[in-house]
């Protein structure tokens, strides 16, 4: 899918606009590298008019050769016959006018057409990670982390990531991230079975240019509406366009939770350290293994592990079973932070709380994850993960 590199905000929409839903938008060229390095099937960067000319050439004339498959398509206020000759020279395939919103569009076909041509068909079919958060309780920490590994995940536009609100009756993860959403999962219903990523596309809310959100239903009443077939659909067309799915969902075991768990490639069980959260938490747990979902992808996230109740972290591995793969402490910062639309990972990256999600993040990416803020991401160890997750799937 398209990368967009343009440090001007407000021009961003308008070029999202007209590019193939999933298209991705970056405010540096820093950026971009961290995004090419993480995804070898990209096609084409299109730089914006913001973009200084002289550094947008040293970037046709580096990926010329190093990346041959991938077109650059500049945007310019100004298409002078300088700017063009110099552009053809450094190896640009496309000089577009930034009025000219069809061209910019054109020209990205133009690009995707000779990927194709170049790599073959097969060279563009790519599997997102599904990664669902989930507990029997409410109240626990379920959103707070789902919207937090994302961001963690998404690391500023390195890699593409939705979170789908999967809390059908009372999601509120848009509300979480103060955003509005003029369309939900409600809008696919009876459309189970000509489900594409471009109507999919349609339905997502972007946050802060990068991640997507697909919304829950704004009516409690939708939820029944929603079939389980149609949540498969949806993650299964979700996972062909983003690198990774992120599922919040409801504190239950109702069907739609049991498919969604059943696509998902590693789960993370939320519990806190109260005996009826442990106890809910055994008997969901004891359901995932009668079910046979996922028995070895399972990350239990201890949260507010330093509450004083009588019960130690260390006590839960006994009655669970399950080592805490993530711990994170009660911090007035952790729910300030939610509560303000700009979560913990984002706003203080450096914090206790968002080193333990970053943390657990890269181990559910099966690869490195910097710290927002802290320079480019390491392109890491992939072959790894996708090995489980054919793993897991194999065994479905
Ligand atoms: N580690 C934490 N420290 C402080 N507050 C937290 C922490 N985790 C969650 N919260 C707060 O607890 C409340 C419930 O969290 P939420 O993520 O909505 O739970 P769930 O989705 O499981 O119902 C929210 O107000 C949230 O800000
Ligand atoms: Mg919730």
């Amino acid at each position: 899918m398209p990368i967009i590199v343009e440090p001007e905000q407000s021009i961003v929409p308008a070029l999202l606009g007209v590019l193939p839903a999933g298209s991705q938008a970056v405010a540096s060229l820093e950026r971009m590298n961290a995004w090419l390095a993480q995804h070898q099937d990209e096609y084409v960067a299109v730089l914006g008019p913001s973009v200084p000319l002289a550094e947008a050439l040293s970037v046709c004339d580096q990926l010329r050769t190093a990346r041959p498959t991938v077109s650059v398509v500049l945007v310019r206020e100004e298409l002078s016959t300088d700017v063009l000759t110099e552009a053809m020279h450094a190896g640009a395939r496309d000089v577009v006018p930034s009025h000219s919103l069809d061209a910019v569009s054109a020209a990205v076909t133009r690009a995707y057409q000779l990927f194709v041509a170049l790599r073959g068909p097969g060279g563009v079919a790519q599997t997102g990670k599904v990664i669902t958060v989930w507990s029997p309780k409410g109240g626990v920490g379920k959103t707070t982390m789902a919207v937090n590994l994302g961001l963690a995940l998404a690391e500023r536009g390195a890699r593409r990531v939705c979170l789908v609100d999967l809390d059908l009756a009372f999601g509120d993860v848009a509300i979480t991230m103060q955003l509005f959403p003029t369309h939900s999962i409600e809008h696919a219903i009876g459309s189970e079975n000509s489900l594409d990523a471009e109507l999919l596309g349609g339905l997502l809310t972007r946050h802060q240019d990068s991640m997507m959100i697909l919304a829950a239903p704004s009516h409690p009443d939708v939820r029944d509406r929603v079939s389980p077939t149609l949540v498969a659909q949806v993650i299964r067309t979700l996972r062909e366009t983003f690198d990774f799915v992120v599922i919040d969902t409801a504190p239950a075991v109702d069907e739609q939770t049991l498919t969604a768990l059943d696509e998902t490639d590693e789960i993370v069980i939320v519990a806190t350290l109260d005996v009826p959260t442990l106890k809910n938490v055994k008997v969901a747990l004891e359901t995932l293994d009668m079910l046979d979902i996922a028995p070895d992808h399972r990350h239990l996230l201890l949260n507010r592990a330093d509450d004083q109740v009588g019960i130690s972290p260390d006590r839960v591995e006994g009655i669970l079973g399950m080592r805490p793969a993530a711990k994170v402490a009660t911090s007035i910062e952790v729910a300030a932070s939610t509560n303000a639309g700009d979560p913990i990972v984002a706003k203080n990256p450096h914090h206790p709380s968002s080193t333990a999600i970053l943390a657990l993040a890269a181990e559910l990416a099966g690869q490195d994850i910097a710290a927002p803020g802290s320079g480019a991401a390491q392109p890491g160890n992939e072959s790894e993960s996708q090995g489980r997750s054919r793993r897991l799937r194999r065994r479905r």
